[in-house]
Parts: structure tokens; sequence; C-alpha cells
């Protein structure tokens, strides 16, 4: 008998085998319904329908990974601080103002979201600029909707996102770490890509506050931090927007911040990632892999120049 085989008495009878897999099955079923109860306290479930067209068949990474490794940087800057504080982000009574260069100036309350808009799950791929990525299967509508509602002027160039300003009860607003209220921006045409998508839901149901509640945008082709959590303005302006993350460091996040594994981030490579859950590295894709939808948005631009 080689040194590897298992001794006689230290073999597990069939039916015990059986019978410890339906245990252990069970139980890992129980803990990913105790997760899911934990992660989503009032289980409210959305209705929408799947997207094929714009949607990755790539498998998902599980409820687990994407709502306990997360940057909000409201809730801390750990990548478990988001979950841990998650219950500091006051939801309640939420609206979200749409003003600037528009004919039609507006507030949505959170029911707004699902009786106006068409929802669909869009399963996209998410390539943070500190080169990991997940996959996460979204559920939003079409930030061209709103743009649709709002009708911009003339003078609209750009979107500029706010998210919520509450330092009294959001523990990372009590320090300076970046310019709060934490913002955004994005080109009009970018905006109006049918890959953007304003999310207020991940399988299946609302967004967990970890992950941006009530509402958060998503734009696959651009890193991670672009995808603006727990929006509370969205205007409508004639020059490019300030950008929180381009306020605190300039030379390392521009404007665009379009994927791009030929631009390295000035203190690391951008050529790879890894996917979370996976060991190993992934070679990262010209816009997130979402290049015959969104190249031509860039068509002429110097890409190291406009970073
Ligand atoms: N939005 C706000 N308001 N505050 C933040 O700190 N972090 C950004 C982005 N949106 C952030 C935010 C960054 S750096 C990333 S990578 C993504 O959210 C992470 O989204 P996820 O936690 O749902 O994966």
């Amino acid at each position: 008998m080689s040194k590897y085989c298992l001794k006689g008495n230290n073999v597990t009878d069939e039916k015990l085998f059986h019978q410890r897999r339906a245990i252990i099955k069970s139980s890992i079923a129980f803990s990913l319904l105790t997760f899911s109860n934990l992660v989503f306290p009032n289980i409210k479930s959305l209705s929408f329908s799947k997207d094929l067209k714009y949607s990755t068949n790539e498998q998902t990474n599980t409820l687990k990974q994407i709502t306990s490794y997360n940057n909000f940087y409201e809730l801390g800057s750990g990548k478990r601080d988001p979950m841990i504080n998650a219950d500091k982000l006051n939801t309640n009574n939420w609206q979200v103002t749409i003003d600037g260069e528009v004919e039609n100036k507006f507030t949505l309350d959170t029911d707004d979201f699902t009786k106006k808009f068409p929802l669909e799950e869009r399963i996209y791929r998410l390539r943070c600029v500190e080169a990991w990525s997940m996959v996460v299967p979204w559920i939003g509508f079409e930030l061209n909707h709103l743009i649709k509602l709002a009708k911009p002027t003339y003078k609209a160039k750009y979107i500029s996102f706010e998210s919520v300003y509450d330092p009294e009860n959001l523990p990372g607003q009590k320090r300076d770490t970046l310019a709060w209220p934490y913002r955004e921006g994005l080109r009009l045409d970018e905006a109006r890509n049918p890959l953007t998508i304003l999310s207020v839901g991940l399988y299946g149901r609302v967004l967990p506050n970890q992950n941006g509640s009530p509402i958060r945008l998503i734009v696959p082709w651009k890193y991670g931090f672009k995808s603006i959590k727990s929006i509370k303005r969205i205007s409508f302006v004639e020059n490019m927007p300030d950008t929180s993350w381009n306020l605190e460091a300039p030379k390392e996040y521009g404007f665009y911040s379009n994927v791009n594994p030929y631009v390295s981030h000035p203190r690391w490579s951008q050529k790879r990632e890894r996917r979370i859950g996976e060991f190993r590295k992934r070679e990262t894709l010209m816009y997130n892999g979402y290049a015959d939808n969104v190249a031509h948005l860039y068509e002429g631009m110097d890409l190291k120049k406009y970073f």
C-alpha cells in the first residue's frame, strides 16, 4: 500500500459519506440563506427583465464576494468597512435632484426608480483601478431614459453626480480623506451610451447599502471609481465637472479613467487583474472588453493625455 493511501479504519463508508455530504450541503445552504438575510435585511425583491444584448455570460461573483469586499469611503477606507458600517447609511426618504442645463428639473424618490423606468438585469464586468475585478448581476435602467425625461439644453455637455453628504452618521465623512460629497462626472455622449446604467439592485433584490443603495451609477468600460454610489444629485453642466479622485490625486486619476492596459497607473501596471475568487491573474482588456460599444467615443483622442 502506498503511503498516500488511506488506512483501512480511516476510510469513510459510503452511507456515512453521503450522510455527511447532505449535512455539509444543508449547512452551506443555511449559511448562504443567513448571509443573504444579513445582506438583504428587508429582502425587497425587484421585478425586471434579463438583458441578453449587453450582459456577459461569464461566471458571476457570489453575493458574499460582492457585498464584503467594497470601496465606499463614506463608510470607511478598508475593504470590509462598508459591510461592517452598512447600517450607518440612512436611505429613508431618499430623493435625487435632477437639475442644471435641462428643460425639466425634477426629483425622484425610491418608488419612482421602479415605477418610471424599465428595470433590466445587466451582468457586467467591474474592473477596479486597484487591479482586481468582479462580475456582478446589476439591476437597473439606462441613464439615457432619465436624460430623455430631463431634456438637456444645447448648453449641457457633461453630467455631474454627487453622493450623499451626512457627516453626522457616515464615519468616513468625519475625516477629510476625500473632498466630500463624493463627486463624479461623464461627458454627455458617455452618459447616453446604452451600457451606462443607474443601478438600484443586484442579485434580484434592492441594492445592499455597501454597494451604494438606493441608486448608483455603473459605467462598465471605466475603472470602478467612476461608478458613484448613493447618488443625491445629477446636474447637467456646460464645463467638465470636478471629480473627487481627480481633486485628490490629479496625476493618478484623470477625468476619463477608461480601462486601458496600455496606460499604467503611475504606481502600478494596468495590464493584468485578479478576478476576486480566482488565483491566476487575467489579461486586462481594452475598455474592459466593451471596445465594440464604446471605442468610437474616443476616436482621435490621445488616450495617454486623456487618461
Ligand atoms: N462611490 C462613493 N460615493 N464613494 C466611494 O468611495 N468608491 C468607488 C465606487 N463608487 C466609491 C464610490 C470605487 S473606488 C469603486 S472600485 C466602486 O465604487 C466599488 O463598487 P462596489 O463596492 O459595489 O464593488
